[in-house]
């Protein structure tokens, strides 16, 4: 009896940390990696690391983590140009909208899946979020 007690309190411990720490449930982090590995980390590298001057870095991106979120699902699909600095160092390049053939659900998953790896805030997009970014560029707002 005291065995079987033990585990059920070793299961509801670990029920509720993984609650605590799942900001972003798993299957949508698994999309996310997928579109990740599949579009994403040609430029930002499979670590988010980013390359020389050229690609930014995505991990623990001070840039990322100081721009609202809408900011960001605007950049990744509609491309982002011009000078920033991250992390303390300057990027002038450009980077093209997200292809067409990618879902809303897509681009939900994989600005998710940015936001709760390496070392990043955590913060969920939702595919309302995307499709609310989408309407306000069609309706002309920045
Ligand atoms: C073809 C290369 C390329 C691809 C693919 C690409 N990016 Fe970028 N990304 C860039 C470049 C270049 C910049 C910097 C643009 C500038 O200098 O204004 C950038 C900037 C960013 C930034 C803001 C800066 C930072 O480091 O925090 C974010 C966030 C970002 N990209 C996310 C993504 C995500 C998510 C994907 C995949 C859905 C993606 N990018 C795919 C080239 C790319």
């Amino acid at each position: 009896m005291k065995t079987l007690h033990s585990v059920f309190l070793l299961v509801s411990l670990v029920l509720a940390w993984s609650v605590a720490i799942a900001g972003a449930d798993k299957a949508t982090m698994e999309r996310g990696a997928k579109v990740y590995k599949g579009y994403c980390s040609t430029c930002h590298q499979a670590n988010g690391q980013g390359l020389s001057t050229i690609y930014p870095p995505l991990a623990k991106s001070d840039y990322l983590k100081n721009q609202p979120k809408e900011k960001v699902i605007e950049s990744v699909v509609f491309g982002l140009k011009g000078p920033i600095t991250v992390n303390g160092k300057k990027y002038n390049g450009v980077m093209n909208p997200m292809p067409s053939t990618y879902k809303d659900e897509d681009i939900a998953a994989v600005i998710t899946y940015v936001y709760n790896s390496w070392g990043n805030p955590g913060t969920v997009v939702t595919v309302e979020d995307v499709r609310k970014v989408k309407a306000a560029k069609k309706g002309g707002k920045k």
